[in-house]
């Protein structure tokens, strides 16, 4: 298939891109290659990429209609995917505004590429974060999602909605993805288990908010591509569907085993509560795993070794 993936120098683009080109379709990706976190880690991940032949790029922000509109009509692409978007929940209340760029202009624009170009699929992260401060676990896709805690989910929530209006308008299929903290190898240097991984291994303190007492479901990238390979290929009319690990894991369960993968106790300083983040999340998967096929196989006693040995690799490599 010929597919157009954005946010592909990304920690999860990067790996869908891999995965698809190594069975053999022709992918353009697209990326701003933005600041928000370290972008020579951005420019690895690529040159990676761009090892295969069947790999085009294109430095472009998905804000800039003509220029995307110019992209997809000369590519003609079977599928967007957009992962394209200003991630973060804490970045999110200090700069309001780069999340509408990205997140609701830049998915506008997406979804008026599709209708323009009747592209014949569009697949597109949203996030755990619609959940917001529901406290029924595990988030099923049918619960409410009305009560976002910071403008990242809103944005998120927003992009479901706008994707559904676009279906319903011009018949465009579109599934959303809400993925639930990603992890592992070429991962992202915001996230908390990466920060916690550098901290640890310079031996300074890592800060950990509301006293530790918080709960995520932490997804290996792997289950992750494989749970959007399968909704680029099944292709559905208009569907959410959650791409979590099914395992509601304690921070501090997650910090211990940090602790053995790097051999080096962590010294911990205990925070309050950060606004904004959610205590909990939990991804019911029955849906995924019933029109997916979606059945995540890697546990954090397992995924986080596997990232702790590539960093070390990583920042080895590039003198960090
Ligand atoms: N990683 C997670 O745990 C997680 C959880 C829930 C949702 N998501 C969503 O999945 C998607 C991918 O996340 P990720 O973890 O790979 O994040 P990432 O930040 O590593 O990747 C996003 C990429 O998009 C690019 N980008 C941002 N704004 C852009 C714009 N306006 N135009 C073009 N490129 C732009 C960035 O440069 C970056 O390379 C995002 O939409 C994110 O919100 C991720």
């Amino acid at each position: 298939m010929k597919i157009l993936i954005t946010g592909a120098a990304g920690f999860i683009g990067f790996h869908l891109c891999k995965s698809l080109l190594e069975n053999g379709n022709d992918i353009f990706g697209i990326d701003n290659l933005n600041s928000y976190y370290d972008p020579q880690l951005k420019t690895a991940r690529l040159n990676h990429l761009q090892q295969f032949s069947n790999f085009e790029f294109s430095k472009l922000d998905i804000a800039d209609k003509e220029k995307l509109e110019s992209i997809v009509s000369k590519f003609q692409p079977e599928r967007i995917v957009n992962l394209a978007a200003q991630a973060g929940v804490r970045y999110s209340i200090e700069n309001p505004y780069v999340y509408l760029d990205s997140n609701i202009t830049g998915f506008l624009n997406i979804l008026e590429c599709c209708r323009k170009f009747e592209i014949k699929g569009l697949i597109y992260a949203s996030s755990s974060s619609v959940y917001g401060g529901n406290e029924t676990y595990p988030s099923h896709p049918e619960d409410k999602t009305e009560k976002p805690l910071a403008l990242y989910g809103a944005t998120k929530k927003s992009n479901e909605l706008m994707a559904y209006a676009y279906s319903n308008l011009y018949g465009i299929p579109t599934t959303g993805l809400r993925y639930f903290t990603v992890y592992g190898p070429w991962g992202r240097p915001d996230m908390a288990l990466y920060k916690f991984a550098e901290l640890i291994l310079s031996g300074d303190p890592i800060p950990v908010y509301n006293q530790g007492k918080m709960k995520r479901d932490f997804t290996y990238i792997d289950d992750i591509i494989k749970g959007t390979v399968a909704a680029i290929e099944r292709n559905f009319e208009n569907e959410i569907f959650n791409l979590g690990n099914n395992k509601s894991e304690n921070l501090m369960d997650m910090i211990s085993i940090l602790e053995t993968s790097i051999d080096t106790k962590a010294n911990v300083n205990l925070m309050p509560l950060q606004p904004g983040d959610v205590l909990e999340s939990y991804a019911d998967i029955e849906k995924s795993e019933k029109l997916l096929g979606y059945v995540p196989k890697t546990c954090i006693e397992e995924g986080i070794p596997k990232f702790v040995a590539w960093l070390k690799q990583y920042k080895s490599e590039n003198g960090k």
